[in-house]
C-alpha cells in the first residue's frame, strides 16, 4: 500500500508546541488494559465516514521523520464524534513500542480511508450473526456491536472471543455490559435489547468460567448447548471471523463444515473473514 501522506481536513487543534503531523488526529483519551493490551480515542476527521468494522492506517513518525503506519479496526461505531482504536503492545513493535506511550493531548498520524470486510453489506441476510474473535481481533466488533444497523438486520448477535488470559477479556467483557445497559439500545429496540447481544467469552491457559477455543467449543457444541442456541447453519446463521492467519484458516474451515460460504462486498454469502494482524508470532 502506498503512503501518500496529503494534509486533509482535519478537526484536530494543532498543538503550538509541537510541529503539525501530516494528516495528524489528537488523542482524547488513553486506558492501558494489560502490560500488552490498550485503548485510546481520537478526533476524528471532518471528511472521514466509514462502514462499522473496517480498518484504516494509523501511526507516529520513525525515529527518521518518516511515518511508521500500520492497519487498525476502528473499534467504535460510524456514528461516534471520537475514533476509538483497541491495541496490543508488541515490546519491539516498530509502532506499538511508541504508540503504547501516547497520551491525551498528542498527536497521531491517521490516513482516512477505510476499507475492510468485515462489513454488514458482505453478509446476506440471517436471524444470528456469530462475531468470531481472539485477542485484539475483537476491534472492528466493538465497532459493530455499538452499531445499531446491527441490531436491525439480525434478531441475535452472539460475540465469542477468545484469550489466553482472563484478564485479556476485560475490554470486551466492559464494553458488552456497558451495551446491555446502553439506555438509547434500550430505548430503541425495547427491554428485550439485552437478551438479543449474547457473549460467550473463554479462555484457554487460564481457568475462568467458560474455556476452550472458539473452534472446539463449535465442533463439540458446547457453545451451542450453553447458549440455547440451535447448531450453526446456511439458512440463519451469519459470521465474521478476526483473529491469527492460522485461526481464521481453522474456523473458516469450522463454519464450511457447518455449510456457509465465504463472502465479500461484491458477493455477500454466509460469512467473512479478516486478519487481525500480520505475523506469527512477536
Ligand atoms: C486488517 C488489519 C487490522 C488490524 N487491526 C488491529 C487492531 O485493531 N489492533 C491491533 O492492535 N492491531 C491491529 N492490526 C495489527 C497492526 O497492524 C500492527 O501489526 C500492530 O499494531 C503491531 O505493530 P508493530 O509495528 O508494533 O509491530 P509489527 O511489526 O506490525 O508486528 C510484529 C509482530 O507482532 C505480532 N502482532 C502484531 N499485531 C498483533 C496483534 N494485534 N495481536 C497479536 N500479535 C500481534 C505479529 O506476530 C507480528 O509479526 C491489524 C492488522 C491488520 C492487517
Ligand atoms: N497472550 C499473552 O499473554 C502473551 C504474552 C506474551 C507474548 N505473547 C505472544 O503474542 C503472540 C500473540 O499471542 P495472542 O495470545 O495475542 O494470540 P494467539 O496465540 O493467536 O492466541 C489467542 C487465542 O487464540 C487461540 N487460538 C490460537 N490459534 C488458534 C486456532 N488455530 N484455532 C482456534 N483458536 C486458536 C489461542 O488458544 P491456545 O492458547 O489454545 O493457543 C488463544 O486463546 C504469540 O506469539 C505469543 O507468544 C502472548
Amino acid at each position: 500500500m502506498t503512503l501518500d501522506l496529503a494534509v486533509t481536513d482535519t478537526q484536530a487543534q494543532p498543538n503550538r508546541d509541537k510541529p503539525t503531523l501530516p494528516d495528524a488526529q489528537t488523542v482524547t483519551a488513553v486506558k492501558h488494559w494489560t502490560d500488552r493490551l490498550f485503548s485510546f480515542r481520537v478526533t476524528r476527521p471532518a471528511s472521514l465516514r466509514f462502514r462499522s468494522g473496517e480498518f484504516v492506517m494509523i501511526g507516529l513518525p520513525g525515529d527518521n521523520g518518516k511515518p511508521i503506519l500500520r492497519a487498525y479496526s476502528i473499534a467504535s461505531p460510524n456514528w461516534d464524534d471520537e475514533l476509538e482504536f483497541y491495541s496490543i503492545k508488541v515490546p519491539d513493535g516498530p509502532l506499538t513500542s511508541k504508540l503504547q506511550h501516547i497520551k491525551e493531548g498528542d498527536q497521531i498520524i491517521l490516513r482516512p480511508k477505510p476499507v475492510g470486510t468485515l462489513v454488514l453489506d458482505a453478509l446476506l441476510p440471517g436471524k444470528r450473526l456469530w462475531f468470531l474473535a481472539t485477542g485484539t481481533g475483537l476491534a472492528p466488533f466493538a465497532s459493530l456491536m455499538r452499531d445499531p444497523e446491527t441490531f436491525e438486520r439480525f434478531d441475535q448477535v452472539i460475540m465469542m472471543h477468545t484469550c489466553r488470559g482472563a484478564d485479556e477479556l476485560t475490554y470486551g467483557r466492559e464494553l458488552v455490559e456497558n451495551l446491555r445497559n446502553d439506555p438509547l439500545l434500550t430505548e430503541m429496540f425495547g427491554a428485550e435489547f439485552a437478551d438479543r447481544l449474547l457473549y460467550y467469552p473463554t479462555t484457554t491457559r487460564e481457568d475462568s468460567p467458560l474455556m476452550g477455543r472458539i473452534t472446539d467449543n463449535m465442533t463439540s457444541g458446547k457453545v451451542f448447548a450453553d447458549l440455547g442456541l440451535p447448531p450453526i447453519n446456511p439458512e440463519e446463521d451469519r459470521a465474521m471471523i478476526c483473529g491469527s492467519l492460522a485461526f481464521n484458516v481453522d474456523v473458516k474451515a469450522v463454519l464450511e463444515g457447518f455449510g456457509l460460504r465465504e463472502g465479500a462486498n461484491s458477493e455477500p454469502r454466509e460469512f467473512v473473514v479478516e486478519k487481525a494482524f500480520v505475523g506469527d508470532g512477536i
